[in-house]
């Protein structure tokens, strides 16, 4: 089929599904995300959102369906080294070494490229130093290199994050809820942050998050997931308040039950 869009696919899924156990955690979805396009995958909790992020990121194989990546087999990929140039993740709960220093996490975005041995002896070296110091100022944490990560606040810690992704320098970067945590003034800037990144350097940007707000302003296009399955794919303007309530309505959702008509009496 003819596309709108001129640009490489940077990620294509056909019919993928994941199942855990006798849960389908993603049925056959399918889609096809150009080089640059700012996408947002959103969907109730339990939709299937970080699974798909999983997916995409090759951190769980699924169980039917493709996906490829740069035009090539997610599969048939060197985990480290050939994904982490392809693919970088911000995960809904971040992964820092807490009782590291700011700068440290920071510089372990170089590790999937280096190989250990080299990462191992180079956490020291000026020139990657000099590149995770400019990181950190672009996240606004200049000042906060040597503190210890744990002693930041949440919003600081994704930014600590998004500097260590900045070091990573991947083609694709895939957030899952980055700015859930935050209150809606630091959200909005976050997001903001993450989409300036991605827009500056032509990355692209696949995110969950449940702020249509946020959507609509830094986000081209939203793929709606509910119970694993994808309710709509579409350019975010076409996206109606109706299509979002259908979205996180609780009624019809698998293992949720609502408490409309309840007598609470
Ligand atoms: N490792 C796992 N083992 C078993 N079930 C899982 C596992 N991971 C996810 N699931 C189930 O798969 C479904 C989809 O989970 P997923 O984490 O992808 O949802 P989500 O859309 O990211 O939700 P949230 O908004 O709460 O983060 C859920 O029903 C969840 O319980
Ligand atoms: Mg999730």
């Amino acid at each position: 089929m003819a596309s709108s869009n001129d640009s490489a696919p940077a990620i294509r899924a056909s019919e993928v599904g994941k199942v855990y156990g006798r849960k389908e955690a993603l049925s056959r979805v399918s889609f096809t995300i150009h080089e640059g396009e700012t996408v947002a995958v959103v969907g109730p909790s339990g939709a299937g959102k970080t699974t798909l992020l999983h997916l995409l990121a090759g951190i769980i194989r699924p169980d039917s369906g493709d996906i490829n990546l740069g035009g090539r087999a997610l599969a048939g990929l060197t985990p480290g080294g050939e994904l982490s140039r392809l693919v970088g993740v911000i995960h809904q709960q971040l992964d820092l070494v807490p009782q590291l220093s700011v700068l440290q996490n920071v510089l372990a975005g170089r590790l999937g490229r280096w190989g250990l041995a080299r990462s191992a002896l180079s956490l020291a070296w000026p020139h990657e130093r000099e590149t995770a110091e400019k990181a950190l100022d672009r996240v606004g944490l200049a000042d906060k290199l040597y503190e210890r990560t744990s002693r930041l606040s949440g919003g600081e810690q994704q930014r600590v994050a998004i500097a260590r992704l900045l070091l990573q320098d991947p083609q694709v970067i895939l957030a899952d809820e980055p700015v859930a945590a935050l209150d809606p003034a630091r959200a909005a800037d976050l997001m903001g942050l993450l989409a300036e990144i991605a827009g500056h350097s032509g990355k692209t940007l696949v995110s969950s998050l449940h702020s249509i707000d946020l959507v609509r302003k830094h986000f081209s296009r939203l793929i709606g997931l509910r119970n694993g399955g994808q309710l709509f794919d579409l350019p975010s303007a076409d996206v109606t308040g109706d299509m979002m309530d259908r979205l996180y309505d609780l009624r019809g959702i698998e293992g949720v039950e609502t408490f409309q008509g309840r007598d609470y009496g």
